[in-house]
């Protein structure tokens, strides 16, 4: 099955990745952590990205483009895939249409992880990340059991860039004139699912699966 996880800046959408891509068994593809990978490695791609990125910009098209499209076409994508942080921009949402028409797939749903714009700041600015795993924690929300180290692994946890109150506030912004947009275009196709976000971690992982039970 092919799914988009779509939602503003801090809605939820790696903390629910995370079950979901367990519960479909088809890869997690979070472009935030692809380009962040890319700029911790100094790649070229990387290089192009962090000014944007550091700033709460989004990274130009073209390179977005072509990450999905080189990523999409790797084997372990045969059996489908959820998408996180892209599309974001309508000419994303139209590219993704191409690459999916090239290898004979469609999307069955884009999930959006609706929350309120206050309840984002408070998240944003009390997230904290996984080092080693990428998993995500809050220090009041969602808490690790020893400060500062993941649960899962052991890894050590860090505060991102651009969770810092001017970027917060700009991907916001970014979020409402880019991106936003982009809830039309799969509401015109029918494919576009709503879930309230606001509520508890667990009982927003318990609507997204009840609402792939109805699908099934
Ligand atoms: P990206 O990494 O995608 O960041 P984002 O969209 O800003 O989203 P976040 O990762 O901040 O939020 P999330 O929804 O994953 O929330 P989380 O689960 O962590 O992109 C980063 C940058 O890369 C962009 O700004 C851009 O520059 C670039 N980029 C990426 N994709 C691009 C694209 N397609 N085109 C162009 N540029 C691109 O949760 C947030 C916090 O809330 C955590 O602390 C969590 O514990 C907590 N939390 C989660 N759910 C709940 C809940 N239900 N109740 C209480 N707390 C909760
Ligand atoms: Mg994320
Ligand atoms: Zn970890």
């Amino acid at each position: 099955m092919q799914f988009v996880l779509f939602g503003p800046p801090g809605a939820g959408k790696g903390t629910q990745a995370k079950f979901l891509s367990e519960e479909l068994n088809v890869p997690h593809i979070s472009t935030g952590d692809i380009l962040r990978e890319n700029v911790k490695k100094g790649t070229a791609l990387g290089l192009k990205a962090k000014s944007y990125m550091d700033k709460g910009e989004l990274v130009p098209d073209n390179l977005l483009i072509d990450l999905i499209k080189d990523r999409l076409s790797q084997p372990d994508c045969r059996k489908g895939f959820l998408l996180d942080g892209f599309p974001r921009t309508i000419p994303q949402a139209e590219a993704l249409d191409e690459i999916l028409d090239d290898i004979n797939k469609n999307l069955d749903g884009v999930i959006n992880i609706d929350v309120g714009s206050g309840e984002l700041v408070r998240r944003l600015s009390g997230r904290r990340i996984c080092r080693s795993c990428g998993a995500s924690y809050h220090v009041v929300f969602n808490p690790p059991k020893a400060k500062d180290i993941c649960d899962a692994c052991g890894g050590e946890l860090y505060q991102r860039a651009d969770d810092q109150e001017a970027a917060i506030k700009n991907r916001l912004n970014v979020y409402v004139r880019q991106t936003q947009p982009v809830l039309e275009y799969y509401k015109k196709k029918n494919i576009l699912i709503d879930i309230d976000g606001e509520k508890e971690i667990d009982e927003v992982t318990a609507d997204i699966r009840s609402m792939l039970a109805d699908m099934a």
